[in-house]
């Protein structure tokens, strides 16, 4: 744990996550009382502009992004904000920075810029006296494109800063609900003594979204969802499912947990995993192009993926993990389903009985759904006639009166107050750039090539396929 810090100093500060999120975040904690008075905000980007035009600028982002009644003050929000015009690249800006930082100061540094500008930044900085042991550092994605571009940018990071002052994002864990799963598994005894292979059959885990290329024409085309989606957030979704009990709910103890599963998972052979790049069709009930057509060329990058993976350890033997996930999908749905076995012996004969199932609803709607066996009310039948009902927990109407946050109040509330446990160690980043690195060593060697699906549809048949030939089917 580190001390609070007073300055934040935001690199990227005009750019697209720092308007859409972390502007608007900022403005959300200020107006709930979570920062503390003293706390600076320096941004600091290309463009010229003086204090107020920034100032101005946060305030339309402001308004854009965070719903009324979230903003409070907004103006004691603005004056918290500076602003520094540096290149990063060019050594000249950064005296200018430091000035404004001033001396003796606890400052938090987020970078949100492209990761080929960490290396600069991170030496402009360690050589104006602004990476000391009173400065800690968080990073945005992507941190590389495979495992060796990773162990590039986080050695040109390590050169200044240890790894108690890296604060690796992954907007997933700042979720709510994502922390629910931590509370649903670990402050409950129910679920514990069944979470294991003698008691779960298998456990899928869906990231569907609606939208397509978005306005990320190159980065996406470049990066693909297995990058762009299994390799971060779902593999800490997985590892959260998977994991031991910490010990405790700090940094240590949670990562060390986590990434004894990134570690223990199995590669993934070619016939388990399944690629999809969506064609034209109805989103939302909108008629959307292909993928082709919206990059204006052929391309080979996958927009959806499905596939197998097993975690080599005590507790997993011989359950599978599915994973799917893809753009232009019928839905915008992330959930965990946790399948349990079957019981052992039926005493009632004629009845299908169904596995249990908890299904974990990630989002658009926090809710926790387990399925049960019941009796159908009636004496018509001789026996008894079952039937499957859900016992459903919605997280809203279980706490009225608490607002929806946006990911990353949590996480620069975090970053600020300088806990590290809802950001990834670089143990766990290399574990998974590993994994995902091995899988797409195979696709290449196969010459795999993904497959159209209509956009609103579930990606490719074959993604069906490969649950079903085990007898599973993908939750709908
Ligand atoms: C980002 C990906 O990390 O996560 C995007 O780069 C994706 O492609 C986004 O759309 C999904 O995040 P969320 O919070 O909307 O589920």
């Amino acid at each position: 744990m580190h001390n609070k810090a007073d300055t934040l100093i935001l690199f990227g500060a005009t750019g697209d996550l720092s308007q859409r999120m972390l502007l608007p975040s900022l403005c959300a904690l200020d107006a709930d009382g979570l920062l503390s008075d003293e706390l600076h905000i320096v941004g600091t980007a290309r463009s010229e502009l003086s204090d107020s035009e920034f100032r101005n600028f946060a305030r339309e982002a402001v308004e854009k992004h965070l719903p009324a009644h979230r903003r409070g003050g907004m103006a004691d929000f603005l004056n918290r904000l500076t602003y520094s015009q540096l290149d990063v690249t060019t050594p000249e800006g950064y005296a200018d920075l430091a000035g404004k930082v001033g001396k003796d100061r606890q400052v938090a540094i987020f970078l949100s810029t492209a990761p080929s500008l960490f290396q600069p930044t991170v030496k402009g900085m360690a050589d104006h006296g602004l990476a000391d042991a009173n400065s800690r550092i968080c990073l945005e994605k992507p941190l590389g494109v495979d495992l060796e571009s990773s162990c590039a940018i986080n050695d040109a990071v390590a050169a200044a800063f240890s790894e108690e002052r890296i604060f690796r994002i992954d907007h997933y864990l700042g979720k709510e609900t994502v922390q629910n799963l931590i509370a649903l598994r670990f402050a409950n005894i129910l679920f514990e003594p069944l979470w294991n292979a003698q008691h779960i059959d298998h456990v899928q885990i869906t990231v569907a979204e609606t939208v397509g290329l978005e306005s990320r024409v190159d980065f996406y085309d470049d990066t693909g969802a297995l990058r762009d989606m299994v390799q971060n957030h779902m593999l800490q979704l997985l590892a959260l499912v998977a994991m031991e009990p910490p010990s405790s709910f700090d940094a240590g103890s949670v990562r060390d947990e986590k990434v004894k599963v990134l570690r223990a998972l199995r590669a993934v052979e070619t016939n388990e995993s399944v690629t999809g790049q969506y064609r034209g069709g109805a989103s939302d009930g909108v008629i959307v192009p292909g993928y082709d057509e919206e990059l204006g060329s052929d391309s080979n990058t996958e927009t959806f993926v499905a596939l197998k993976t097993h975690i080599d350890n005590w507790r997993w033997q011989g359950v599978p993990f599915y994973l799917r996930t893809g753009k232009r999908l019928p839905e915008r749905v992330t959930e965990i389903v946790v399948q349990f076995a079957c019981v052992p012996h039926s005493i009632f004969p004629g009845a299908r009985l169904m596995p249990n199932k908890l299904v974990i609803g990630i989002q658009p709607e926090e809710n926790i759904s387990l399925s049960l066996m019941a009796k159908v009310p009636g004496i018509e039948h001789e026996g008894m006639t079952l039937r499957e009902v859900p016992l459903d927990i919605a997280m809203p109407d279980a706490f009225t009166g608490k607002h929806k946050r946006i990911a990353y109040e949590r996480l620069l509330l975090d970053l600020i107050n300088g806990d590290q446990t809802l950001f990834v160690r670089r143990d766990e980043v290399e574990a998974q750039w590993k994994w995902v690195d091995n899988i797409r060593a195979n696709w290449e060697a196969d010459g795999k090539a993904p497959k159209p699906y209509s956009a609103g549809s579930w990606g490719p048949s074959s993604a069906i396929a490969l649950a079903e030939r085990d007898g599973v089917s993908w939750h709908e």
